[in-house]
């Protein structure tokens, strides 16, 4: 794993856009995978910027989001559909049936989750991964436990990600307990990997990441095992570390 280290959120936030601009461009019809969550937040305002600044094209990327909650439609505000559409798709000139995130008010999730898994082999897999990182260290939603081997599906999420998340929402009460996610085994198949953490409240995990065990105890160490992954963090969530 290559570490990055950069000053802070805004310098993170600048560093992982200019790294995948550059992704872009070297491969104009590339397949990303995206997240969504406070810490992608910035990136992708500098994607826009790039944007609207040095017109890099999006028109012909096909990106996959990592996962949705279980129940919202895509027009909730609290939904990741919502989210990627308006912190990035809609400000870029990538087209929308290109842009893929589980549907998390279907009639039939389970077919939902297979459905997704086909998609991405049938696009030829993931050519570059964005992910955030839990303070528990779950990536997508795979929490602690996660098999090694999961693959797309639907998981119960823990009460520490629904009390992290709960700052979106008005009150606890109404984080979704259930979501779609990519499974490790599925993230794991991408090409490369793109892991941006920031802030002391990501610190523990860091130090889990990259000196603790592979664990399925603590989802985000698999990406040890990983050939090609790059890690952007900033000093607070770094510090004490290497
Ligand atoms: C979101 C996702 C999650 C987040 C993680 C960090 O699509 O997959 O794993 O990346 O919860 O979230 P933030 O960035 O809000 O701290």
């Amino acid at each position: 794993m290559k570490i990055i280290r950069v000053k802070d959120y805004e310098a993170l936030s600048k560093r992982a856009a200019s790294y995948l601009i550059e992704k872009v461009r070297n491969k104009p019809n590339m397949i990303l995978g995206l997240a969504t969550g406070g810490t992608s937040e910035g990136t992708y305002q500098y994607l826009i910027k790039d944007y609207k600044g040095n017109q890099t094209s999006y028109r012909n990327v096909t990106t996959f989001n990592l996962d949705e909650y279980i129940g919202l439609d895509g027009n909730n505000e609290n939904s990741y559909r919502f989210f990627m559409d308006t912190h990035l798709f809609n400000h870029l000139d990538i087209e929308k049936t290109k842009t893929h995130v589980p549907r998390g008010n279907v009639k039939d999730p389970l077919k939902e989750c297979d459905t997704y898994e086909l998609l991405i082999k049938e696009r030829g897999g993931i050519d570059l991964q964005l992910l955030g990182i839990g303070g528990n260290g779950h990536i997508g939603f795979n929490e602690p436990g996660s098999s090694f081997q999961s693959r797309t599906r639907i998981v119960e999420l823990a009460d520490s990600t629904r009390r992290d998340n709960a700052r979106f929402f008005e009150q606890l009460e109404d984080v979704p307990t259930h979501a779609i996610t990519m499974g490790i085994a599925t993230i794991m198949e991408s090409k490369e990997i793109l892991l941006i953490a920031s802030g002391e409240g990501k610190r523990e995990a860091m130090r889990r990441l990259l000196q603790g065990d592979v664990s399925e105890d603590f989802p985000a160490s698999i990406l040890k095992k990983h050939s090609h992954v790059t890690i952007i963090a900033d000093e607070a969530a770094l510090t004490g570390l290497e």
